[in-house]
């Protein structure tokens, strides 16, 4: 019996897990990428609280779900559930992609990690890549960054960290320098990143990880942050006639880098970061 026809085409589907994602711009992005390239698709929110996230990778292997997005707190507690890890992933110890190699479902479910990429996406259009860098914070996302300006050969990286075993650690890992949290302001670094939540709306409004008098012309301040979009970090820099970058630069280029790994097609930057911007009302 030949099945009734579909007045709906096909589409394929991709989605993110996390817990919460009231507030993610993913589903944004992708939405508007599929039908910005013309590719029959669907990107959906499926909320994963941490003891439904195994359950829910092993009903992925019988769905037809093509590639997922992986974000807060998942993305290290899906590694082990995966059947394979990217080289560049296993060094962050973080996976924020899943694509499938080969049929999905039937292929191998590997993660990927685009954060590095989106991270560096803002300084590849640089005139030089900075030789120097200070990086604020130990967490996740100061992992991707690090290994971020690894890729991009950054002759001397310097990281700081309110608690200084977190930052000798990780510094250890990098082989990168650890300074105490205190004498950040006294290393002279071209491009300064921002990876602690200082600054964050509703996680120390109005405060800045730097003392405003450290900002030159000479300076570019990089916040990881994008809510707010500018942070009193990089409005302090700015005021001081330093260049700045915002964290939605490295949300488009890490989200660009997803959408590119699932259909070989390269996101248009500049339009991404309008319709983020214009999401965001900014
Ligand atoms: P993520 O994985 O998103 O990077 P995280 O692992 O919670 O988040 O790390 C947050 C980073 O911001 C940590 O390095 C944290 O410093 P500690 O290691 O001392 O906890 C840093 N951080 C958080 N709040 C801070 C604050 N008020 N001042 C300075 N650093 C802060």
């Amino acid at each position: 019996m030949t099945p009734p026809e579909s007045a709906v085409p096909p589409r394929l589907l991709y989605g993110i897990i996390g817990h919460p994602l009231g507030q993610t711009l993913s589903p944004l992005l992708h939405n508007w990428g599929f039908a910005r390239m013309g590719v029959a698709a669907a990107y959906v929110a499926f909320p994963t609280p941490p003891e439904r996230l195994e359950d829910f990778i092993r009903a992925v292997r019988t769905m037809p779900v093509c590639g997922l997005s992986v974000t807060i707190p998942h993305k290290e507690a899906v590694m082990p559930l995966l059947d394979a890890v990217d080289p560049l992933a296993g060094s962050v110890g973080a996976v924020n992609t899943l694509v499938w190699e080969g049929e999905p479902g039937a292929g191998r479910l590997v993660g990927h990690n685009t954060d590095v990429a989106g991270f560096c996406a803002p300084l590849l259009g640089l005139p030089s890549t900075p030789e120097s860098v200070l990086v604020l914070g130990a967490g996740g996302a100061a992992k991707a960054v690090l290994a971020g300006l690894n890729e991009l050969g950054v002759a001397r990286v310097a990281m700081a960290n309110r608690t200084f075993e977190r930052a000798l650690a990780l510094a250890e890992t990098f082989g990168v320098q650890a300074i105490p949290w205190e004498e950040r302001a006294d290393f002279d670094a071209q491009l300064v990143v921002n990876t602690t939540p200082v600054g964050m709306s509703g996680k120390g409004d109005g405060l800045s990880p730097m003392p405003a008098e450290y900002w030159t012309p000479r300076h570019i301040a990089y916040d990881i942050v994008y809510n707010p979009l500018l942070t009193p970090f990089l409005l302090q820099a700015r005021e001081r006639g330093a260049s700045v970058i915002d964290g939605l630069a490295m949300f488009a280029g890490q989200g660009a880098a997803q959408f590119k790994l699932w259909t070989g097609l390269d996101l248009p930057l500049d339009e991404a970061k309008a319709l983020l911007l214009r999401a965001l009302g900014a």
